[in-house]
């Protein structure tokens, strides 16, 4: 424990003191945003969550999502399921390509993974997340992480509760999003909820919600004395954010945005692995990223729409060469 009384978060041979960490987000954090994120200064990342039965129906496109490089390490593979016997055998399997943790996900509020107690579903039913971590504390050998929210609605608030239960588990570290699964991502994330949270757990606590700036970072870690904190949206936006992150927290300089021809160099090798991952893909895939390096640049909606109409990688990397070339 350092000075603010913050813990050391440990995972194999890496320790960070805070960590700072890409939340898992389906269709984004593929392997080629969390490498671009890893480039940045993430400290550690996970996959998108990846459904348990999916998986040990060997799905193709389920196992696809657990590819990870070596220099994305250490990354936890996310589970959800709702089948004790199922996230076990799918966490097995996770386990067998080799991440350095698994982690279970208790927040998801999509309707068909909540309505069917999977995701945030299991903020309703403790015993069976319990269940599903005693289990896989049990069959794995792998560190067992969870990421959740703070309960099904603001009457329903359990998180110390099951911050508790998940200290009886033995779990690695408890990764909070700050919001019920009621509020989706609306209003805003309440970190008084972390702050508690942090005073009665003895295995790390991750703090998430909302976290867009340096500034927002320092008083999230000041406030709450989390041992880390995730990001997701704030990523998306700016990737960069780990880097100034870094470049604050521990040479105490504050980095300025990047100026857009740097932006543009982030978008060439962000879409050079996008297309290593998943070729001729990569391409519909880059379009949810064009406000990341494009936003508030004049002639954007020309660039957009050129995105919008690409075909090949070709295409794209020569809208990334030369944004503003009318065509
Ligand atoms: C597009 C998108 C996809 C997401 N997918 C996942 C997911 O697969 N697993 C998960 O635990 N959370 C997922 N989340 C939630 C984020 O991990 C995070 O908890 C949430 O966005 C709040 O953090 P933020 O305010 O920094 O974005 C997703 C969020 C977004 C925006």
């Amino acid at each position: 424990m350092n000075q603010k009384g913050v813990e050391l978060i440990k995972i194999n041979d890496y320790k960070f003191d805070p960590a700072f960490v890409l939340a898992p987000m389906e269709d984004v954090t593929d392997t080629a945003f969390r490498r671009l994120c890893k480039e940045m200064g993430a400290d550690i990342v996970y996959t998108e969550f990846i459904s348990s039965e999916a998986l040990i129906r060997d799905a193709e496109k389920a196992k696809r999502k657990m590819m990870f490089y070596p220099d994305e390490r250490p990354i936890g593979i996310q589970l959800y399921g709702s089948r004790v016997e199922s996230v076990v055998d799918a966490g097995k399997r996770a386990q067998s390509v080799g991440p350095d943790f698994i982690d279970l996900n208790v927040g998801c509020p999509v309707t068909k993974v909540a309505d069917q107690g999977m995701g945030a579903g299991l903020l309703k039913n403790c015993d069976l997340m319990a269940a599903i971590v005693k289990a896989l504390k049990e069959e794995l050998t792998l560190s067992v992480t969870v990421k959740m929210r703070l309960g099904w609605d603001l009457e329903s608030i359990n998180v110390l509760q099951n911050v508790k239960i998940l200290n009886e588990m033995g779990v690695h570290w408890i990764a909070i999003h700050a919001r019920t699964r009621a509020q989706g991502y609306k209003g805003e994330a309440d970190w008084s909820w972390i702050k508690k949270a942090k005073e009665i757990s003895e295995v790390p606590i991750i703090g998430n919600g909302d976290i867009t700036s340096v500034e927002k970072a320092e008083w999230a870690l000041e406030y709450s004395k989390a041992d880390g904190i995730m990001i997701g949206r704030g990523a998306i936006k700016a990737p960069w954010i780990f880097r100034q992150l870094k470049a604050y927290f521990f040479e105490g300089k504050r980095l300025p945005e990047p100026e857009f021809e740097e932006k543009l160099s982030i978008a060439r090798k962000h879409f050079t692995l996008l297309v290593e991952h998943k070729g001729k893909y990569a391409v519909s895939a880059f379009r949810r990223f064009s406000n990341t390096y494009f936003k508030g640049e004049k002639g954007v909606a020309k660039i957009r729409q050129r995105l919008s109409v690409s075909r090949s990688p070709e295409e794209v990397f020569e809208i990334l060469e030369n944004p503003f070339k009318l065509k």
